[in-house]
C-alpha cells in the first residue's frame, strides 16, 4: 500500500518482501488483498515505471534513500508486539547497506522503538561504516479508504533527531503536502475541498506515542457508544439519535461513536493490547483501556444472546449472516468480530449460512461448516433469522420485499445498525438492532 501510493505521487520505488509468494502474485500483477482503487494505481506505477517488486531485500536496499519498514509487529502470547520481524529487517538492513540511509519506520511499534532499531543498526553494521538516520513516520489509514487516507491525510506526523532526516520527509511527502499530484481516486472531477495536511514534526518518541494513543483513543471512543447503546436500550432511547446529536459538539466529534458488535481487525485490537502492556511495563496505571477491551471483549456474546432471546432454540436453526470482514471495503477477516459470532453460534448448533462482498475466499478454508453462497438474497433463503455482522453499504440496498419473502421467519438482528428499524417495520420484518428500541 505505502509503495504503491509513494510511486503514485512520482517516487521510484522497490518493494521487497520475505514472502517469495507475495511477491510472485504481485509480480503476476494480482493483489494479495483487496483494497479499493489499489489494483488501478499499482498497475500505473508499473507501466509508468516507477514501481517494481522483488523477492531480494538486497537490490530494494542498495536502491532505496530512504526505506520505509511496514512489517508486522503481531501480538505475542503476552500481549506486548513482537518485534522480531524489526530487527530482522534491520540486520538486512546494516548488512546490505553501502550508502546512508533514511530508516522510516512505518509499522506501529511502542514508543522507544525507534532508539532501539537506531542501536540496532549500528551494531550490526558497525563494520561497513555506513550513516544510518532513524525516524518515524506513523500510518494513519484505515483499510478501505487507504488510498484516499494516503493522498488527502489530515495530517502527516514524522519524529526525527535531525533536520536532515525531516527534509528528506518533507521531499517524500512534498507532493501531497502541496497536492501536486493527479488524484486516481477523484478524478476527472475535483479532489474534496479539505484543507491541506498539517505537517507535525515530534521527537521520534513521541510519533510513536501519537499513532499507539491515536488507536487506543479510537477503540475506546467505540467502547464508550456501546456502553452508551445498552443504556439507550434499557431506557427506551435511541442510540443513534443520542451519538448524533452528541457528534455535533467538535470536541466530541461524530465518527468513532457506532455501537454494534464491537471493534475487530488487526490494529485496534492488537495497538490497544500493546499500549496496555507498554503502560504496564513503565509502571503507569492505564486501567481506563483494559476496561475499553473489556467492553469489547463482551459486544459479541452480547448480540448472540439477542439473537438467542429473538430464536428462542439457536440449535438446529438455519441462521443467515451477512458479512464476513472486520468492516466493511475490505476482504480482511483477522480478529473480525463477524467470524467470532459465527464460531459461536455453530458451537450452539445453528446451521449459517453466510455471505461477504469480498471476504469470503479467505473465510472459506477456515470456516468448513459454514455455507458461503454467492449472494446476501441466497444466504437468507429459508433462513429463520438473518444477522448483520458488517456494515457493508450494499447490504442497506437490498431488495428487503424479497429476502422478507424467501426467509422461514423474516427475523432481522441488525448487530451493526445499518437499517431503519422504521422501514424494516413497515415492511413486516420483524427487526432488532442495537441500542435502539425492538
Ligand atoms: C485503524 C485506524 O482507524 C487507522 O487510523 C489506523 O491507521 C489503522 O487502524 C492502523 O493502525 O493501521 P482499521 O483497522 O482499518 O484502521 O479500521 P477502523 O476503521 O479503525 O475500524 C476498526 C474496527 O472498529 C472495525 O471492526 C469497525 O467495524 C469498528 N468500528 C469503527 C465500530 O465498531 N464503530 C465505529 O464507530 C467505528
Amino acid at each position: 500500500m505505502t509503495g504503491g501510493c509513494l510511486a503514485e505521487i512520482g517516487h521510484e520505488v522497490i518493494v521487497t518482501d520475505n514472502d517469495a509468494a507475495k511477491i510472485e502474485t504481485l509480480e503476476a500483477g494480482r493483489l494479495p488483498i483487496y483494497e479499493p482503487g489499489l489494483d488501478t494505481i499499482i498497475a500505473k506505477a508499473r507501466n509508468e515505471g516507477r514501481l517494481s517488486f522483488s523477492a531480494k531485500p538486497s537490490d530494494a536496499v542498495a536502491a532505496g534513500d530512504a526505506i520505509f519498514i511496514c512489517v508486522g509487529t503481531p501480538p505475542l502470547p503476552n500481549g506486548d508486539a513482537d518485534l522480531s520481524a524489526i530487527d530482522h529487517v534491520a540486520k538486512l538492513i546494516a548488512n546490505e547497506a553501502r550508502s546512508p540511509k533514511l530508516v522510516i519506520e512505518k509499522s506501529t511499534v511502542p514508543a522507544q522503538t525507534g532508539q532501539e532499531l537506531k542501536r540496532a543498526l549500528a551494531v550490526y553494521g558497525r563494520k561497513s561504516g555506513v550513516t544510518f538516520r532513524v525516524a518515524s513516520n506513523p500510518e494513519f489509514l484505515r483499510e478501505g479508504t487507504a488510498i484516499e487516507d494516503f493522498l488527502h491525510p489530515d495530517r502527516i506526523v514524522v519524529g526525527v533527531e535531525d533536520e536532515i532526516a525531516e527534509r528528506q520527509l518533507h521531499e517524500i511527502y512534498r507532493p501531497v503536502i502541496e497536492r501536486k499530484f493527479n488524484c486516481p481516486m477523484h478524478s476527472p472531477g475535483p479532489c474534496p475541498d479539505v484543507p491541506p495536511p498539517a505537517w507535525i514534526v515530534t521527537t521520534i518518541n513521541s510519533a510513536e506515542l501519537i499513532k499507539h494513543a491515536s488507536n487506543s483513543f479510537l477503540a475506546l471512543k467505540i467502547s464508550y457508544a456501546n456502553m452508551v447503546a445498552d443504556l439507550a436500550e434499557k431506557l427506551g432511547a435511541d442510540i443513534q439519535e443520542v451519538v448524533y446529536a452528541m457528534g455535533m459538539d467538535p470536541r466530541i466529534g461524530r465518527s468513532f461513536l457506532n455501537a454494534g458488535l464491537g471493534f475487530g481487525g488487526f490494529c485496534l485490537p492488537k495497538d490497544l493490547q500493546a499500549f496496555v502492556h507498554l503502560a504496564e511495563r513503565t509502571g503507569v496505571d492505564f486501567s481506563l483501556l483494559k476496561e475499553v477491551e473489556k467492553i469489547n471483549r463482551k459486544r459479541v456474546g452480547y448480540v448472540v444472546e439477542k439473537i438467542r432471546r429473538a430464536l428462542w432454540v439457536v440449535k438446529g436453526k438455519q441462521i443467515a449472516v451477512l458479512g464476513l470482514a472486520f468492516k466493511a471495503n475490505t476482504d480482511d477477516i483477522r480478529f473480525a468480530p463477524a467470524i467470532d459470532l459465527i464460531n459461536q453460534l455453530v458451537r450452539e448448533g445453528a446451521k449459517i449460512r453466510a455471505y461477504d462482498p469480498e471476504a469470503m475466499e479467505k473465510a472459506r478454508p477456515l470456516m468448513p461448516d459454514v455455507e458461503m453462497p454467492e449472494s446476501a438474497y441466497a444466504a437468507a433463503k429459508d433462513s429463520e433469522a438473518l444477522v448483520i455482522a458488517t456494515e457493508w453499504k450494499q447490504f442497506r440496498e437490498l431488495d428487503w420485499t424479497r429476502i422478507r419473502d424467501t426467509m422461514t421467519r423474516p427475523l432481522i438482528v441488525d448487530a451493526r445498525n445499518l437499517l431503519s428499524g422504521r422501514e424494516m417495520k413497515a415492511l413486516g420484518l420483524e427487526y432488532y438492532s442495537v441500542g435502539r428500541p425492538d
